[in-house]
C-alpha cells in the first residue's frame, strides 16, 4: 500500500495539533451561535470528524457530495452536485469544511450555489491550501496548512479512491500520476 508514497508531508501529530487549533478558533468565533458545518464529501470526511470534536458549541452537521470534471488529477470548473444538503440553510451560520483547495473551481461553485439559499453567514474551513495553483479568487476563513504544488494523499484525500485512511498526509510519487 505504501509503495506509491514519496514522502510524508504532514505528520499525524502536526495534523492533530492544527485541527485542535482550528476547532478553538471556530469555538471562539461562533460564540452564542449554532453553526451548521457542511462537509464536502468524500475528502472532507476525516477532517470534519476530527474538527467537530474540537468545537465546544452546539452545532449541526450536514453533507454534500460534488464531482468536478477534468483530467484525472485536475479540476476543470465543471461541477455537478451528486448529493445535496438535507437541511435548509436559510438564516443559518454555515461553515464549509473542505479537505483541499486547489484551482478553487469546486469551492467557487459550491459557495455560489449555497449563497443563493440565503444563509446568515457562509465561511470556509479547509485543511489544505494549494495556494500556488489558484485560478479563481476565494476568501478562505480558516486554513490548516498551505502546501506546495504536489499531489497529496491521506487523511481523507484520495488517489483513485485509495489512501483516504492514512493518518498522515503524504506526497504521491510524481511518476504515479503524471
Ligand atoms: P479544485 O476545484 O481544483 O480546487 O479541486 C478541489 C478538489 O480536487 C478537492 O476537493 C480534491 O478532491 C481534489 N484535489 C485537488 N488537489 C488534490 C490533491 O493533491 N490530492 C487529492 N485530491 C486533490
Ligand atoms: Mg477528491
Amino acid at each position: 500500500m505504501k509503495t506509491k508514497i514519496d514522502q510524508v508531508l504532514i505528520t499525524e501529530e502536526e495534523i492533530q495539533a492544527k485541527v485542535a487549533e482550528l476547532g478553538k478558533r471556530v469555538t471562539h468565533d461562533y460564540q452564542g451561535r449554532t453553526p451548521l458545518l457542511v462537509c464536502v464529501l468524500k475528502g472532507g470526511l476525516i477532517f470534519m470528524a476530527d474538527l467537530v470534536r474540537h468545537i465546544d458549541l452546539p452545532l449541526e452537521v450536514d453533507f454534500m457530495a460534488v464531482a468536478s470534471y477534468g483530467p484525472e488529477t485536475q479540476s476543470s470548473g465543471v461541477v455537478q452536485i451528486l448529493m445535496d444538503l438535507e437541511v435548509n440553510i436559510e438564516g443559518r451560520d454555515v461553515l464549509i469544511v473542505e479537505d483541499i483547495i486547489d484551482s478553487g473551481h469546486t469551492l467557487q461553485y459550491i459557495t455560489q450555489n449555497l449563497r443563493t439559499r440565503n444563509p446568515q453567514s457562509l465561511r470556509i474551513c479547509t485543511l489544505l491550501d494549494k495556494a500556488a495553483r489558484r485560478e479563481v479568487e476565494i476568501p478562505l476563513d480558516y486554513v490548516g496548512f498551505v502546501i506546495p504544488d504536489v499531489f497529496v494523499i491521506g487523511y481523507g484525500l484520495d488517489y483513485q479512491e485509495h489512501y483516504r485512511n492514512l493518518r498522515y498526509i503524504a506526497v504521491l510519487k510524481p511518476e504515479v500520476h503524471r
